[in-house]
């Protein structure tokens, strides 16, 4: 049985650290573990344009420094790497993906279908309709699309928000703008990974560890369980089995994005609890978890670290990470800013950690 698994540094391709106070805390975990994050870009209000994207970057590195300076940050940590993201509206200017790409901080734009998720509100309400412009010229300078792929009409079925997106939207988007660059993020179906699986063009997605490791059992087994509740929703388990497949492939088009959404205790635990999963602390552990249950631990460093860079265009990392078996168990809750957050799998024991 392995015991130690060293691999390249992992980055995470899809990463919420949120802002104020907080945003030390949080990003301090995904340090530690990853070279770089993909963060979103959903804050109240959102993070539309490179100016606010570049004020956002340089608060993520003064949380990086706070964190230093309060010891929690472990080696190496500091030379994590925020690369920021455009929240994409349907009044967002063609000329502001251009101001993008020169940036050199940009790396992607994110849609989110307006009344999708967290703070969605602005999303866009007709991409093909509103969004050209900005589609054709992120295709023409290969700045790549991060797509929340959930329909949001009302009367769909919430499970079947995902297969029915690739239907309305992916199909017909794909279809216009061929060689542009598309994450199907955080996918949670077998409808979704195929898709992936099978496209023409660049196609990629992200897949989370908490869709990879439990199915939606988890939302109900002994009462109402408001910290495994996420959007896109976790799916029966032959989904988690698809994504698991996906996973573990060895396809180049799918890799590592926690999509660790972090929301303070008293937002999750009350009568309209947030969506949104902590799993940014032990992001490894979990992946590392699911990967050694499919017997597929070989496969978690491509996963991990090389798909995502080579996706984007990026240089892997060229540090490592080390992983023991050894049992961790999970913090009952975790500083967050003034409050406190439950980590995913609170009090359970895990069977990796990440030991240097
Ligand atoms: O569960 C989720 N939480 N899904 C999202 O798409 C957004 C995220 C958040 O920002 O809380
Ligand atoms: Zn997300």
């Amino acid at each position: 049985m392995v015991q130690r698994l060293t691999i390249t540094r992992p980055d995470d391709w899809h990463l919420h650290l949120r802002d104020g106070p907080a945003l030390a805390h949080v990003v301090a975990h995904s340090a530690r573990q990853f070279g770089r994050a993909i963060v979103m870009p959903n804050l109240n209000p959102p993070v539309t344009r490179v100016a606010e994207a570049a004020a956002y970057r340089q608060r993520i590195q003064q949380g990086l420094h706070l964190a230093e300076q309060r010891g929690d940050l472990g080696k190496d940590a500091a030379g994590f790497e925020p690369l920021m993201t455009l929240y994409l509206t349907d009044n967002t200017p063609a000329d502001e993906i251009r101001r993008a790409v020169e940036s050199g901080f940009v790396y992607a734009v994110k849609l989110y279908p307006a009344g999708a998720t967290t703070n969605s509100d602005a999303g866009v309400t007709d991409l093909l309709g509103r969004c050209r412009a900005v589609l054709e010229v992120m295709q023409e300078l290969g700045m790549p699309l991060l797509v929340h792929g959930e329909v949001t009409d009302p009367d769909t079925d919430l499970f079947d928000r995902e297969a029915l997106f690739i239907d309305r939207v992916m199909l017909p988007l794909r279809r216009a703008f061929p060689a542009l660059k598309v994450v199907f993020e955080h996918i949670t179906t077998r409808e979704g990974a195929h898709y992936v699986r099978d496209a023409d063009g660049p196609v990629a997605a992200t897949i989370t560890a908490h869709h990879l490791l439990y199915n939606r059992n988890a939302l109900f087994t002994g009462g109402l369980q408001p910290h495994w509740y996420c959007l896109p929703v976790l799916k029966r388990e032959s989904h988690r089995e698809a994504l698991v497949e996906a996973a573990t492939s060895g396809n180049p088009r799918f890799f590592l994005g926690t999509d660790s959404a972090p929301h303070a205790r008293g937002a999750k635990e009350q009568a309209c609890g947030c969506a949104g999963c902590y799993t940014a602390l032990h992001a490894m552990a979990l992946y590392a978890q699911a990967f050694d249950r499919a017997g597929k631990l070989e496969a978690l460093e491509a996963f991990a670290s090389w798909h995502g860079p080579d996706f984007y265009g990026l240089p892997r990392n060229t540090d490592t990470i080390t992983l023991e078996r050894a049992e961790m168990t999970v913090p009952n809750e975790l500083p967050f800013g003034d409050d406190t957050v439950v980590p995913l799998a609170a009090g359970e024991a895990l069977d990796w950690r990440v030991v240097g």
